[in-house]
C-alpha cells in the first residue's frame, strides 16, 4: 500500500540513539508522551537527553520542574555532557521551578477543600510559552489530595494545552502516581514508556528495562528494551523484539 506523507507522523528524536529505531524515528511530534517509573530508573535523564535533542536541533524547550531546581539539573545534566546553561544562554531553553508554587499549593490545601485547578501553574506556563517542546517533570507531584477525576479532566486539558499549541510534550511521572492515577493518565496520553528495574531470574543481575506500553499509530517492540545508564546518559542494550 502507497503511504500518502500527509497522513505520516511527524517524529522528534528521543535523544537516546537506538531507542529512535525501534520506535520508528522517535517520538510523535506534536503529541504527548508518559515516562514513568520509580526513583532512580533514569526518567530525569531521558527528560534531559530529549532537551538535548531538542536545543540542539535549534527548537526550543520548556521544562517545568517540579522536583529539582534550576541549578541541580544544570549540574546533572552537565555531567552527562549536556550543557543547559549555553542552551539557556541562548534563549532555547527556560526552566521553570514549579517547586516552590507547589508547596504553596500543599499547604492550601491543608487548611481547605483540595483545588481543582492543581495542574493550573503548568498549565498556565504552557499557554504563555514559545516553546516547541515541553517537559513535565514530575506530574505525581500534583495528584497529592485530588480525586481521579479531577486529575483526570486536568491532564486532559494540559494535553489538549499542548496539543493545540503545536507543542510536544514529554509528562514524567513517579510512583507519587500510583497505580490508578498511572492508569488513568494512560488513556489522556498519546504515548507511554514504562522504566523500571529487574533481577534476572537466570543471572540474578539487576536490569534496567524499558516497555513501550503504547504508542498511538507507532511499531512499537512488544518486548522489554534493555538499557543502561553511564556517563553518557541512557544506552539501549538490546531489545527482545517479537513482532
Ligand atoms: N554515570 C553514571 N553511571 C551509572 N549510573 C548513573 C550515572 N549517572 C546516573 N546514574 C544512575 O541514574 C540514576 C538517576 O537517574 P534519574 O534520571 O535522576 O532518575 P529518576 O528516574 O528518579 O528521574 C541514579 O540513581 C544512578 O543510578
Ligand atoms: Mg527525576
Amino acid at each position: 500500500m502507497v503511504k500518502e506523507d500527509m497522513f505520516q507522523m511527524e517524529r522528534i528524536s528521543t535523544g537516546i540513539k537506538e531507542f529512535d529505531s525501534l520506535i520508528e524515528g522517535g517520538y510523535p511530534k506534536n503529541r504527548t508522551i508518559l515516562l514513568s517509573g520509580g526513583p532512580g530508573v533514569g526518567k530525569t535523564i531521558a527528560a534531559l537527553q530529549y532537551v538535548n535533542k531538542v536545543c540542539e536541533s535549534g527548537k526550543k524547550c520548556l521544562y517545568l520542574a517540579t522536583e529539582e531546581t534550576p541549578e541541580e539539573l544544570r549540574i546533572q545534566a552537565n555531567q552527562l555532557g549536556i550543557p543547559l546553561k549555553t542552551f539557556e544562554d541562548n534563549n532555547l531553553l527556560k526552566i521553570e521551578p514549579v517547586l516552590a508554587e507547589r508547596m504553596e499549593d500543599i499547604q492550601w490545601q491543608r487548611g481547605k477543600t483540595p483545588s481543582r485547578s492543581i495542574l493550573k501553574k503548568p498549565i498556565d506556563s504552557i499557554s504563555n510559552s514559545d516553546a516547541d517542546s515541553v517537559v513535565l517533570d514530575n506530574l505525581g507531584s500534583y495528584t497529592l489530595d485530588i480525586t481521579i477525576g479531577t486529575f483526570r479532566e486536568q491532564l486532559d486539558l494540559i494535553v489538549h494545552t499542548v496539543r493545540k499549541k503545536g507543542m510536544s510534550g514529554l509528562f514524567v511521572s513517579d510512583e507519587t502516581l500510583n497505580e490508578r492515577y498511572n492508569n488513568v493518565a494512560l488513556y489522556s496520553v498519546h504515548g507511554a514508556i514504562h522504566m523500571f528495574k529487574r533481577e534476572n531470574p537466570f543471572t540474578g543481575n539487576v536490569e534496567r528495562l524499558m516497555n513501550v506500553m503504547k504508542m498511538r499509530g507507532t511499531k512499537t517492540p512488544l518486548g522489554y528494551v534493555k538499557y543502561i545508564i553511564d556517563e553518557n546518559g541512557i544506552n539501549i542494550q538490546s531489545s527482545k523484539t517479537s513482532k
